[in-house]
């Protein structure tokens, strides 16, 4: 039973984006001290009183904001919120922890767009960065998102117990890399065109995109020193969540728009992409992400009415048309 209204659900999501946008634009803000560090190049050969100028970090940087910036759900930041909110973590650790998630998330769709991966122009209805900035910078930009997402996790900003911070950082570098997100990417790519079963896919999707779902989440129960069983009812909630969440990706772009997704539609079937939709049917998938939904809910029930967001956004994921 969710006891959350959507438009209640959409405002807590609101207002942890705003906490998180600010301490992203601030984390990505080009310092004072970088005007006088502009490098001249090459002055023997220029002509008098010509200089060129290497803008180096400001320029990775300003790509970064530019995608870090775009909009975005801000699931993932949601999740890391409503778990730590669980545990009574402070709201700044929560947002700390929130902005290094959705930096590796922001990355793995700035890459993901790429020409050598799924060669994509339109991202949260822009210009994906590579079109915008060029690939090299895009990439950078990526590597320099994820690397940033572990300096940040490594300050006390975070938390007082060094261990603490050790554990978050080693959650989300397993979710994220060869045996996460990268993982899960590489499958992806190597399964275009070929025939996987549903079980093949499923395993792919919990790395491609569960993982880091489920460690957004239990990022909560990390920082709030949580016992094992509730970290890991956490990790088993977003596990299932994340897996309809990835169904509905697939079944946005079966159906769903371009202008309202801010995305390219039917670009998995142009690729010959294995997804639960392209083995089940638009129904079955359909009534199976339904069924993750419910069972993603009762994982749950341990948890009083202070779930209810977690409730909430599990409904939501299925139902959006964005
Ligand atoms: C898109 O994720 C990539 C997938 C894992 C399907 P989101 O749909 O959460 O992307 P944004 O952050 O809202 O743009
Ligand atoms: C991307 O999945 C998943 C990650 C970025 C890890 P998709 O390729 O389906 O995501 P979209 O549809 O481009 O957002
Ligand atoms: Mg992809
Ligand atoms: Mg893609
Ligand atoms: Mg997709």
């Amino acid at each position: 039973m969710v006891h959350t209204s959507p438009e209640a659900l959409q405002e807590a999501i609101q207002k942890v984006s705003r906490s998180l946008e600010d301490r992203m634009a601030e984390l990505l803000s080009v310092p004072e001290r970088s005007s006088s560090t502009v490098i001249s190049m090459n002055k023997t050969s220029k002509q008098d009183g010509e200089t060129s100028h290497v803008r180096g970090a400001d320029t990775v940087l300003e790509a970064m904001r530019y995608s870090a910036l775009s909009g975005g759900k801000r699931l993932r930041p949601f999740l890391t919120a409503c778990s730590a909110s669980l545990f009574g973590v402070s709201w700044e650790a929560a947002i700390e922890t929130a902005v290094a998630i959705e930096f590796i998330h922001t990355y793995s769709l700035i890459h993901d767009d790429l020409p050598a991966m799924d060669n994509d122009d339109l991202r949260r209805g822009k210009p994906t960065l590579h079109k915008a900035y060029g690939e090299a910078a895009a990439i950078l930009a990526g590597d320099g998102m994820l690397t940033y997402a572990f300096q940040i996790l490594a300050s006390p900003k975070i938390h007082s117990d060094a261990a603490v911070r050790c554990d978050l950082i080693n959650a989300l570098a397993t979710a994220s890399g060869c045996w996460g997100m990268v993982g899960g990417q590489m499958m992806d790519l190597e399964a275009e065109n070929v025939t996987l079963s549903v079980d093949e896919i499923i395993r792919l999707q919990r790395l491609k995109t569960g993982e880091l779902f489920a460690v957004s989440c239990e990022a909560g129960g990390i920082l709030g020193k949580a016992p094992g069983m509730m970290r890991n009812l956490l990790r088993a909630y977003a596990l299932d969540m994340g897996l309809a969440f990835q169904i509905t990706d697939d079944l946005l772009d079966v159906e769903g728009t371009r202008t309202e997704t801010g995305k390219n539609v039917n670009k998995d079937k142009i690729a010959g992409k294995a997804t639960l939709v392209s083995v089940m049917g638009v129904e079955r998938a359909r009534e199976h992400s339904q069924r993750l939904i419910e069972q993603a809910i009762s994982h749950l029930s341990v948890f009083d009415k202070k779930a209810d967001n977690l409730r909430a956004l599990a409904e939501f994921v299925i139902s959006r048309k964005v």
